[in-house]
């Protein structure tokens, strides 16, 4: 089928996926070549949308070498950590002073300042690079690279740039090169005495002893630059919000991971990157049984069950709770098998098993499935629903100033003459900050919180 003048294969079936991703992978690896690539990415240089071939190939073993080797990347373990601390710092005096923190630009500078150091060595304002920020610009480009472009799809028409993009993007590019500019700059002043040699020089060094295999020139050091620089910092900051955002939201799940550290690292210390390894295992144990095989929503992704020992006796309890929730399950569905008062309305169960009787659905869908569903449905919408609010409770009678700010909320705009009505709750904007968590997406290369996550930290550590 074509998109404009651009030929596209859609592939709907396992084994023609098979034929695409692994027997011709080759002819198919290379991105499609994109406006954004050619404009931002100095004509499609970086390896993240050059073509396959000895370019990408070489110059993925050099940033793999250079950059990415466990040697590398252990060798900037102090750096890491010393920007973390940074960072807990500045969670432990909001903490004391009770005040929110702007946890998703606070997230994004620690990683664009660990990034920063590991790709160029140094660490850089971010007004140094443009008034919108490392994070700003970074996000904007991931923006454009998935933003749909007329030029993309017709290329003569693309030239007219009906839509801005050209002009944007090259605004974009223009921030780049300049920063990038002053960084071989930098690089090219005499080094002295002991000096080691950064992933710059090295690059550097390759372009002036002119013995590379493949055309290399400034602007491939300034793609590879940039790629590594912004496909690291945003991708590492995305990942760590929107985890924290999930933590916020499940307060039980919250609960589970604070007491894992305590138990395995203890409040004593900071969390070290070799403490990482003693991640528990229970999520995956517990899907097993609990969720018929992980065929419902929450737990589908986790992998196989690894221990059949049962050292710790939780697969026996686990068995047990399915075994209640199954006699209740079945019966549930029993009771929906008996045929309905004419004029009786359909609920969820209905639809679920008409879909199974009519086999139409085209994944495999049976009476465990819907058990599934039904299970998943049950537990998020009665657990978590009491424990958000239990969760809430204690957090606003452990920090008074909070309960305050509420309780004088309640005073001002529903007055104390009357019950809270559920229609009052939209006006309730500052209780709505612990109950109810934002979670739009804003659509991008990395899709990344389309608001600020805020929160206003407690801080458990005893450091000495
Ligand atoms: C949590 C962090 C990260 C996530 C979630 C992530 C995710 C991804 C994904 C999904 C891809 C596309 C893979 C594909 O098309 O097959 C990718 C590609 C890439 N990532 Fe990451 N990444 C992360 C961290 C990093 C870091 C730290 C670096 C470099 C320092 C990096 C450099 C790259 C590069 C260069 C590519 C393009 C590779 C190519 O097409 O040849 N990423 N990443």
């Amino acid at each position: 089928m074509c998109f404009g003048f651009v030929p596209n294969i859609i592939v709907s079936s396992p084994e023609a996926a098979k034929q695409f991703l692994k027997t011709h992978d080759l002819n198919f690896a290379s991105r499609p070549s994109l406006e954004a690539a050619k404009h931002i990415t100095y004509e499609g240089k970086s390896l993240t949308f050059a073509t396959y071939g000895p370019y990408w190939r070489n110059m993925r073993k050099l940033c793999t070498l250079e950059l990415l080797s466990n040697l590398k990347i252990n060798s900037f373990q102090a750096m890491r950590k010393k920007e973390l601390s940074e960072l807990v710092n500045i969670l432990e005096d909001a903490a004391q002073e009770q005040v929110a923190v702007d946890l998703s630009s606070r997230i994004t500078s620690m990683s664009s300042d660990v990034s920063c150091q590991m790709v160029f060595w140094m660490k850089f304002e971010d007004k140094e690079f443009d008034e919108r920020g490392f994070g700003g610009v970074i996000q904007e480009g991931m923006k454009m690279a998935v933003a749909f472009n007329l030029g993309d799809y017709f290329p003569y028409i693309g030239a007219l740039d009906l839509q801005g993009m050209t002009r944007k993007m090259k605004d974009i590019a223009k921030v780049w090169d300049q920063f990038l500019e002053k960084i071989l700059d930098d690089h090219d002043k005499p080094k002295e005495h002991g000096q080691t040699k950064d992933f710059v020089d090295t690059m550097l060094g390759i372009l002036k002893s002119g013995d590379s295999e493949f055309e290399f020139d400034r602007s491939h050091i300034k793609a590879i630059l940039m790629d590594m620089f912004s496909a690291s910092a945003e991708t590492s900051a995305t990942t760590i919000e929107w985890t924290l955002s999930e933590l916020l939201r499940h307060p039980r799940v919250m609960k589970k991971a604070q007491k894992e550290l305590e138990q395995v690292v203890g409040l004593n210390k900071m969390v070290e990157e070799s403490d990482l390894e003693s991640r528990g295992t229970w999520p995956h144990e517990a899907a097993k049984y609990i969720s018929y095989d992980q065929r419902n929503l929450s737990f589908g992704a986790y992998g196989p069950y690894l221990s059949v020992l049962d050292l710790q006796g939780l697969t026996k309890r686990m068995k047990a709770v399915a075994k209640v929730f199954d006699k209740f399950l079945e019966k549930i569905l029993d009771e929906h098998a008996i045929p309905k008062d004419p004029g009786q309305t359909k609920d969820f169960v209905d639809t679920m098993l008409d879909i199974m009787k009519s086999g139409v659905a085209d994944f495999e869908f049976d009476r465990t499935h819907i058990k599934a569903v039904l299970l998943d449905m049950l537990a998020a919408a009665v657990d978590t629903a009491a424990t958000t609010v239990d969760w809430t409770m204690s957090e606003l009678l452990k920090n008074p100033q909070i309960m305050k700010k509420v309780q004088n909320e309640l005073a001002e705009v529903i007055g104390m003459d009357k019950m809270v009505d559920e229609s009052d709750l939209a006006s309730l904007e500052y209780l709505d900050l612990p109950l109810e968590l934002d979670m739009t997406e804003e659509f991008g290369l990395v899709v990344t919180r389309a608001n600020h996550l805020k929160a206003t930290p407690s801080y458990r550590l005893h450091l000495n």
